[in-house]
This record gives C-alpha cells, structure tokens and sequence, in this order.
C-alpha cells in the first residue's frame, strides 16, 4: 500500500542542495525521472520543481529501501531520507546543478505510484500537441513547460511591483458585463433570472478603466483575463490576459516613456535581459512606407523602395499603368540570393500572392550586371536609378511589387520576413522593440460598407484632424500607438476621448445612430458630463511578451491550460454539451446540435 509523510518533513527543493550540504541528512520529496539498476547499486533521478538529484540505494545502506527502490517506476512519487554525499570525480554530472553530490537513501517511502506515461517527461519534445494538451497535467511536468509558467509568474510580479511603486491601483473589473467593442466577437452568457437577456464576457476592461478614471481613481492597472471570439492563430487564444493600464492626465509621451521603463525593469526582473531604451518610434505611415507592416520587426534590414516614379516612366506597361493609375511600384534587395533557382523564385511568387500581389517581378545582379527579362523595358537611366535605390551589388536579387498600396505593402512586408526567415537573418537573441504611432482614426471597411475604428471607438482623434471627420475621415490621425517586439505586435493603446461631443462625432462616423449609441454607451456619454479628466492607456499581451521572452512560437506553450485552434479543451472537453433542464433554465432553445438527456 502507500505510504505517507508522516513523522518526516521535507527538508529542501532538490536544487538548493550542493557541496555545501555534504554530510547532511536530508528529506527529499519528488517524481521519480529516470532509474538505474547497476547490479548492486539502483540509481533514481529524483524531480521536483527546482531540478533533478541522484538518488543512491545500495543494500549495505538499507535492504528495505534498496528492494523498495528495485520497484519504482517512471513517475512514482517518492519521499527519501539520506545523506548527502560528494560524487567521485569521475561520476561528476556538469550538466546537472546537482551533479557534484547524490543522496544515499537509508529510508524511501513510496507515496504514490504512477501508470506509465503517454510521452517522455523531458525537456525537448516532439510529441503531437493534442496529446500534449490531452494530457496537460504530465506535458506541465516537462522542465521547459515548468520553466515557461514560472517565467509568466515572474513577469507579473516584476509588472505589478514596478505600476505599484509608480503610484497604480490594482482594481476588479466585471467579467459579466455588457458588449465592448475592440472588433471581435463576444462570449455571451445567458442570464437566468433575466430571460432572454445576456451578458458579454469583457474583450477588454476597456470602458470600465476609462470609468475608473472619471471617478478619480487616476492610476489603474489589472492583470486580467480577456474573451474574445475570433480566428485563433499561433499567437491568439480565446481566453487571454492583458496587462492592463489607464492613467489621468498624461500625453502620449507620458504612457511611453513609462512603458518603456516598464518593458525594461520587467525583462531585467524577470529573466535577466537588458533592453535598450527608448525605443524607436515610427509613424503609422512610415512604418508602412518602409517595412510594408504596422509591426516592423527589426531585428534585419531588407526595407522596402519605391520606385514608381522610375517606374511611370519606363515602357513596362504593368508598372506604367499601375503608376498611372495612383498605385506603387516597390522592391526588396534580398540581399546575397542571386543563386536562388527558378523553382525558389517562383514559390516566392505563390507567396506574395497571397497577400493579393498579381506578379513578382526581379531582378538578378550578377558580375556581369543586372539581367531580367524586365529589362528590356527600361532605359539605361532608369536601370541606373533602380541599381542606385538599392544600393545594388552583385550577388543580390531585387524583388517588385506593382499595385495598389496597401496591397504593396502586404506582399513585399511579408516576403521581407519570409526572406529574412529562408536566408536565416535572424538572430533568435535579440529583442527589438518599435513604437507605431499616429495611425489613422478609421478605415473603410468595404464588407460591412462603413468606416471602423482602427484601435477602438474610444480613441481621440489629433486634435488639428478632427475637422476633417466630417469631410475626410481616412485623414484623421489618432493619438493611438502599438508596441511591436520582434515583429509582433505587443500592446496597444491610446489617449481616449474625454469630450461627449466628439465621442458622439467618433460614434456618428461609424455609423452608429443617435439611439443606438445612447443604449449601448449612454452611460459613458452621461458620465463625460460630470468632470471626465484627459485620459489615456494601454494593454500589454501577457501571452505575448512572455512567449517572445521565452523564444516559443506559440502561447500555448506559456499558458497553463490553453485551447486548440478550434477553441476546445481536450483535457476538460470544454466546451460540451448542456443538459435540457439547464437548457430550459435559461431559456434557451437549441436548433443545431442535441442537448443532453
Ligand atoms: P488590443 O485589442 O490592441 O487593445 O489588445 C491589447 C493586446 O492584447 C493582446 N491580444 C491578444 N493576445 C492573445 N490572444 C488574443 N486573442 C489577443 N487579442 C489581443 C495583444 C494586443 O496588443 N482595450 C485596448 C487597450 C487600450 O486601448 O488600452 C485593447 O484591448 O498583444
Ligand atoms: P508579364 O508581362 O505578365 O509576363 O510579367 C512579367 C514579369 O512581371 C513577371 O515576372 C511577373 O511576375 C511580373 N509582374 C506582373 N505583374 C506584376 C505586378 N503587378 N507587380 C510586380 N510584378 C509583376
């Protein structure tokens, strides 16, 4: 049967012991990672937490614990009593932080046994993730995973500490609440006792931070979760948590320069990495103009040109025409991919493709100069100013874009980094932080044929702009900014509207009635009235920022308990089926799928 930690306590975490305890007696509590046998000698990896330890039993220390030890299995939970001894030089383990001592083990109890596991409990895994995730409570054992969930818990700490000493409040929010736009779907929640009425679970803490301000609370932040029902991605869950902040009376300035101390306290406190500051800031438009993305990864050059004066020019009729007609001819020096094969080429072609460009034309420069099957089409000049735009040598291979510029944009920006990826520029080290600043208040959304906010209603318009949200809303900048990481956008935010005329005229251009914004946000309207001072905020991804800090691709590997791509647990099987009568409770009626009996 089992046995029990009765009458002995646990003296140390495996890892706090070293040379220094030789000769201690010890108590050491665990999982059992690997075993031994060594004809006379069993050898047990003992894990906790902290690391592994080696365990010694030998008959002449104890026969019980000896004929106990030739027993257990992988995983099998384990209390031992022993004394900590020096390994002989030539058994000393240097990868291991315990690998100077072992433990001689007079007395081990059995405190649980274990099946035998679905996958290896070891750092590097190539296990398919639904079994992983299918077994999460054995996929969190692995030490990277433990790693990862201990780095997460440091950055909050080190994040609350740092608001805490610059005067913020941590303060609740509801989870049951009404709709907040920030452009996803919701989660709604039927109500019980309020027939065919539902609540929304937050997007964001959005409307109730900005309320926090008008009641005078001046610094709030929250580390909380957020829902919102979307297209999961590698870096997108249903569930989420944001570092959230809003504070009283600041400019944009103010929230940077704080964020920036924030970033840069957080990554020293909680993984020992120095970062830069300030960080570089870009505007919306250079932004686009230069990396052809609102989150420019840094971390390599490749910018984009532009060419589509050259171009408009030139006798190629598709470049001529796109320039005529007010588009963009752009390009890329991949820079050393002159040998790149024909087969490369085109496969670069489907890929820009996706972001809607209609061809990729190029440009080899070899020792002998450039050669194309464009080039016929350019005069002398016109190759001269294309080579000089690129700063040409040979070796490279110019890539061009013509269309229109957002599209422009999207293809060239994103084979900027698949180029970057192919011809690995990146240095997995490095963390390059970018501000994005002044982008556009609005866009146009040509499905739902009206303008959307870029960032959210709530965003303040430049003050100089807000004439033209009548005439010219594309015009308007926003006081909005994005952090970007490494190509990955971080957090956003932005100085709010405190003003109930311009946030009718904000929610006037959506599209929103007069009625319909007094019934979902009159509260807020009303509340302007009373003394709202200048506002502004920001969220920070937690997912995010400790998935770049831990280098993974996905934050699944740093949230505890995450969702598949399709939104389900396949540990719990949430989401599931109801019963009738919590069906009829609610008074909900299904029409697709059968409710349980
Ligand atoms: P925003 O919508 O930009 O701003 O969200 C802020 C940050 O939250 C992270 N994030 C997500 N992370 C994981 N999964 C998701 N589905 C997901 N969606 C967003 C991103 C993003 O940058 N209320 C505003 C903030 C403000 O204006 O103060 C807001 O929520 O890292
Ligand atoms: P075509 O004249 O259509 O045979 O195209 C000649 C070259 O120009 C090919 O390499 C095409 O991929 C490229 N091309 C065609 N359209 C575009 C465009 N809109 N932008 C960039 N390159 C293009």
């Amino acid at each position: 049967m089992f046995e029990s930690m009765q009458g002995i306590k646990r003296t140390h975490m495996v890892t706090e012991l070293s040379s220094a305890n030789v000769g201690e007696r010890v108590v050491l509590t665990g999982w059992v990672n690997t075993r031994r046998d060594h004809g006379g000698l069993i050898f047990v990896d003992l894990r906790d937490r902290s690391g592994l330890i080696q365990l010694v039993f030998s008959p002449d220390a104890d026969t019980e614990a000896f004929a106990k030890a030739e027993k257990v299995r992988s995983e099998y939970v384990l209390a031992a009593v022993g004394e900590i001894r020096r390994r002989s030089e030539e058994t000393i383990n240097p990868k291991l932080k315990t690998g100077e001592i072992e433990v001689t083990v007079c007395e081990l109890r059995v405190l649980n046994k274990a099946k035998t596991p679905p996958f290896y409990i070891e750092e590097d895994t190539d296990v398919d993730e639904n079994i992983r995730l299918r077994y999460r409570y054995l996929d969190l054992r692995r030490p990277d995973m433990q790693e990862n969930i201990m780095l997460r818990y440091k950055v909050t700490r080190a994040a609350r500490n740092f608001l805490d000493r610059k005067g913020f409040l941590e303060i609740e929010t509801p989870m049951l609440t009404g709709s907040t736009p920030e452009g996803a779907r919701d989660y709604l929640v039927p109500s019980r006792v309020n027939p065919g009425k539902f609540y929304a679970l937050p997007q964001s803490p959005q409307l109730f931070k900005q309320i926090l301000m008008v009641s005078g609370f001046d610094r709030y932040f929250q580390i909380v979760r957020c829902f919102r029902d979307e297209d999961l991605r590698a870096d997108r869950q249903p569930e989420f948590t944001q570092i959230d902040m809003e504070m009283s009376f600041v400019e944009v300035e103010d929230v940077l320069n704080l964020m920036e101390e924030m970033i840069a306290d957080t990554f020293k406190e909680a993984a020992g990495i120095d970062i830069e500051t300030p960080f570089p800031r870009f505007t919306y438009k250079e932004a686009m103009d230069r990396f052809g993305s609102d989150k420019p990864d840094l971390r390599f050059g490749m910018e984009l040109k532009d060419f589509t004066e050259t171009a408009a020019n030139s006798d190629f009729k598709v470049f001529a025409g796109v320039a005529a007609s007010g588009g963009q001819v752009k390009g890329i020096n991949a820079k050393g991919c002159a040998d790149f094969s024909r087969k490369e080429i085109d496969d670069l072609t489907n890929f820009a493709a996706i972001y809607g460009a209609k061809g990729l034309a190029y440009i080899v420069v070899t020792d002998e100069g450039p050669k194309s099957p464009i080039l016929k089409f350019f005069k002398e000049e016109e190759i001269k100013a294309i080579m000089d735009g690129f700063e040409a040598e040979p070796g490279d291979l110019l890539f061009f874009v013509a269309d229109k510029p957002s599209i422009v944009a999207n293809s060239l920006g994103a084979l900027r980094v698949e180029l970057a990826r192919k011809k690995k520029l990146i240095d997995p080290d490095v963390f390059k932080f970018a501000w994005v600043v002044e982008f556009p208040l609005v866009e146009y959304d040509d499905e739902e044929r009206r303008w959307v906010a870029i960032h959210h209603p709530f965003t303040s318009p430049f003050e100089d702009d807000i004439q033209f949200m009548d005439t010219e809303p594309a015009k308007v900048r926003a006081r909005a900014y994005d952090i970007v990481l490494n190509g990955v956008e971080l957090g956003g935010g932005s100085i709010r509207i405190h003003n109930r005329e311009v946030q009718e005229k904000m929610f006037a251009l959506l599209g929103m009635s007069r009625e319909e914004a007094v019934e979902k946000f009159g509260f807020m309207l009303e509340a302007f009235e009373y003394g709202t001072p200048p506002h502004g905020g920001i969220a920070f991804g937690l997912d995010r920022l400790v998935m770049l800090m831990a280098q993974k691709d996905t934050i699944r590997d740093v949230i505890p308990f995450p969702k598949t791509q399709s939104a389900t647990d396949l540990m719990t099987h949430a989401p599931s089926e109801v019963t009738l009568r919590q069906l009829q409770e609610l008074h909900i009626k299904i029409s697709t799928a059968k409710a349980k009996k």
